[in-house]
């Protein structure tokens, strides 16, 4: 039965023959691996669908320092301390040059906190978990910054400019966090049977979350369709998920640990590894506001931002004495 006289592909997207000159004309480009930039035109659906994209990227890369944040204080060796220190002050940047790259599709930053402090405004839901133990910061950094590197890999080639430029030096920066992740798994792993417990530990506390870090399943996954062929999508939930647990697996078996997953196998065929059902339960009860640290995270955040008051005002009325000392001074 035809509900509509607009011909679609299997996934529901627009075919190019039906759409109007300028938004064919824009798809063109995309499929021909053109940068779309700020002023040039847009379906407002694709700018819309960004700026919500960008925004959440941008309000979890700055949540996202706050379950590390907790340790920078407890790090147990200076060295330690200043490299968690330098890596959450990434974590910052990357929020930065985010809400910027969503400033240039229109939206201001003011909005998009006002959003974020009020609640309606979604962030990876990883962040609502706890760092309950020094191990946390190793699970961290190797598996939650690993999981952001796949996803974030192929985002250096997304059609919009600004976002595919500012992935460029955020990758870069993932792959250190990465790494530092695994070097405390690693020292912990070789320590005492105590250290690799706690390891352990973390693993299994983190595996699971970490795997809900790509999205729900294809199936339910409501804007994929049109965003792959936007390309601000480039792989699937489940792609990217596949992608990672085979990236994984074999660094969980060089540290000794066993991910905590009984229905984890190697899978001949398909050249990957088979693995066991997500609670997705858990993963829509967390984004709904129901994690152990939702509260915390986002009051942490608004106390923050309210603390910061006195700061963004002094800094608005030096901008306004200056502007006006550049004036012209009236004619006496
Ligand atoms: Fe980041
Ligand atoms: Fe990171």
């Amino acid at each position: 039965m035809y509900t509509q006289n607009i011909k679609t592909d299997s996934l529901g997207v627009k075919a190019l023959d039906e759409m109007e000159p300028k938004e064919r004309a824009f798809q063109e480009r995309i499929n021909a691996d053109d940068r779309i930039e700020p002023k040039d035109w847009m379906p407002e659906a694709y700018r819309k669908t960004l700026i919500r994209q960008i925004s959440q990227h941008a309000h979890s890369e700055v949540v996202g320092q706050l379950p590390e944040g907790n340790w920078i204080s407890r790090a147990p060796t200076l060295e330690r301390k200043a490299i968690l220190l330098a890596k959450v002050q990434d974590e910052a940047g990357h929020g930065l040059y985010l809400y910027c790259a969503a400033e240039t599709l229109g939206a201001t930053r003011d909005e998009l906190l006002e959003q974020l402090h009020a609640g309606k405004a979604k962030y990876s839901s990883i962040f609502n978990y706890p760092t309950l133990t020094w191990a946390d910061i190793g699970a961290i950094g190797w598996l939650v910054d690993g999981a952001a590197i796949m996803n974030q890999v192929p985002l250096q080639r997304c059609s919009y400019g600004p976002y595919s430029r500012a992935m460029i030096r955020v990758c870069k920066e993932e792959s250190f966090h990465q790494r530092q992740g695994f070097d405390i798994m690693m020292k912990l792993c070789a320590g005492t049977k105590g250290q690799k417990a706690m390891a352990q530990d973390a693993l299994n506390r983190w595996w699971w979350p970490s795997l809900m870090m790509f999205g729900p399943p294809d199936g339910e996954s409501v804007h994929s369709a049109q965003s792959m062929a936007w390309k601000i999508k480039l792989y699937s939930n489940d792609e990217l998920r596949q992608k990672f647990v085979d990236q994984t697996v074999p660094q969980a078996d060089l540290l000794g640990i066993k991910v905590p997953d009984p229905d984890l196998r190697w899978n001949e065929d398909k050249g990957g590894y088979d693995f066991g059902e997500i609670d997705w339960d858990e993963f829509h009860r967390v984004l709904k506001g129901g994690g152990p640290c939702n509260r915390e995270r986002l009051g942490a955040r608004v106390k923050a931002w309210e603390d910061g008051a006195w700061f963004r005002d002094g800094l608005m009325a030096h901008a306004e004495k200056k502007a006006a000392a550049a004036r012209p001074m009236a004619a006496e």
